[in-house]
């Protein structure tokens, strides 16, 4: 058999990855999982302590997943639930997915990926507004750091430079407004609860700004992922409601990431006090054994869909795996071993482990900000502590770390200079400790690769 390293330098583009260096490197390739645990093909052993990409919940060996696969593929692999048709694990997974909603809400559609999910809202908000004779209303806001996926629109609504550009992107009737970060954007002598007001003061003032005639929708994570485990200032999002109450725009909750339980509340949304008018979600949905997402959706927006079918005939949306048998009877699995095993109380008991080991390495001299909640936790790397200037990207320091990291059995991932954690739910207070011992060797690892003028210590 030829090299599969080279075979695959040979024949396939990675995302997220730049393609020049991966020609040199390849690729790191897994065997196996077990549990936290991945195997790559030389038999290393790692702590996956990021779930894959924050999604592969129960880790990577569980049989009861892998039996309700089996028995849905022998008795139903594959049937549409276009026209009017269903199955049975896409109609107990809709109700059930209701029932757990954060707010009450009063339908489902499936799609089979995150930004199928955004790409869904999108196009539904659009479709809501017209319906209810606002067809002005149509911009859609999101925020600088945030992520909601790749597709033209999802991609559109992320607010990372490097999804956009040569891509022509972002569409139009996209605003992007500031990222709330505090310790990033804080100003000196400002408390938390100000600096929101500041930023929800700002996003008004680009909603008056547009013409609020012209904004159909606000898009959120309720904490931010990709963009770096950005967690809201305190009271952002409750000011935020009386912001979009006031100008009739709706909010769209993105808990691709944050749903079932990641945050320690089921949803993210509670964690952070969001009042949504849909959810999307993915990831844990079906701890990523089965590619499938979900959005749900109000009355209020069911009513004007339903509405719309009176005047088109149809509704003119709709995949071909859209509440696929399989993924269904994965995500249906999904939640009933989050019940039985009581995992979202686990996560509570477990992610002060996690977050308060992190935050020990504050003092670290590579450390700026550790922050994060439930089991999400983001830490960043900075120059310099006191002005929190940042390393020159060519240092790729967050890259470093993790390398140093994965060399001693932990895979964290390295977003710029953050390193994001958001390790699988069933991770144990002890495989939390050793992540963090191994993080803490990784810091001290790199920092004694720096050279005099490459840190400066205050
Ligand atoms: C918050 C959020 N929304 C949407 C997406 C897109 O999901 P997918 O990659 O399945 O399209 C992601 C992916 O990481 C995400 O984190």
């Amino acid at each position: 058999m030829n090299d599969p390293h080279q075979q695959d330098i040979a024949s396939h583009i990675h995302p997220q990855s730049n393609l020049n260096n991966h020609e040199h490197t390849g690729p790191m390739i897994m065997s196996h999982g077990e549990g936290v645990h991945v195997f790559d093909h030389a038999g290393n052993k790692y702590i996956d302590a990021v779930a894959g990409l924050w999604c592969a919940s129960l880790g990577y060996s569980d049989q009861a997943l892998i039996d309700a696969a089996t028995r849905q593929l022998k008795q139903l692999p594959y049937f549409q639930t276009s026209a009017s048709k269903s199955n049975e694990p896409a109609i107990e997974l809709a109700s059930r997915l209701l029932a757990m909603a954060p707010v009450p809400m009063s339908k489902v559609l499936f799609q089979n990926s995150g930004s199928e999910a955004i790409d869904t809202a999108m196009k539904l908000v659009w479709y809501y507004q017209n319906i209810r004779g606002k067809p002005m209303k149509k911009k859609i806001i999101s925020r600088r750091q945030g992520y909601h996926g790749t597709s033209v629109a999802a991609a559109s609504l992320t607010g990372l430079a490097g999804m956009h550009k040569h891509f022509d992107l972002p569409i139009a009737g996209i605003i992007h407004v500031d990222c709330p970060h505090y310790y990033r954007s804080g100003n000196k002598g400002e408390t938390e609860l100000e600096y929101a007001s500041r930023c929800i003061s700002a996003i008004e003032q680009e909603i008056i700004e547009q013409g609020a005639e012209t904004i159909a929708a606000f898009f959120a994570e309720p904490i931010m992922g990709t963009g770096g485990v950005i967690v809201p200032p305190q009271s952002y999002f409750e000011k935020l409601h009386g912001v979009l109450k006031k100008y009739d725009i709706l909010l769209v909750a993105d808990e691709v990431i944050c749903g079932f339980g990641r945050t320690g509340s089921t949803w993210g949304s509670q964690t952070v006090g969001m009042v949504p008018d849909m959810i999307t979600c993915a990831k844990a949905l079906s701890s990523a054994y089965m590619p499938i997402s979900a959005l749900m959706i109000s009355d209020d927006i069911y009513q004007k869909l339903k509405s719309g079918s009176d005047d088109v005939g149809v509704f003119g949306h709709g995949y071909t795996y859209s509440g696929h048998p399989v993924c269904a009877a994965v995500a249906l699995e999904t939640l009933k071993q989050y019940e039985n095993r009581n995992l979202f109380e686990h996560i509570r008991v477990v992610a002060p482990g996690l977050q308060e080991g992190l935050r020990e390495f504050r003092d670290h001299p590579l450390v700026g900000e550790v922050r994060g909640v439930g089991l999400m936790a983001g830490l960043e790397l900075v120059q310099d502590k006191a002005t929190k200037q940042s390393f020159d990207p060519a240092l790729k320091m967050g890259a470093r770390v993790a390398a140093h990291a994965e060399t001693k059995g932990v895979i964290v991932r390295a977003l710029g200079d953050t390193l994001v954690f958001a390790p699988p739910f069933i991770i144990t207070e002890s495989q939390i400790v050793e992540v963090v011992q191994v993080i803490g060797q990784a810091l001290d690892d790199t920092l004694h690769e720096l050279t005099g003028d490459q840190l400066k210590i205050s």
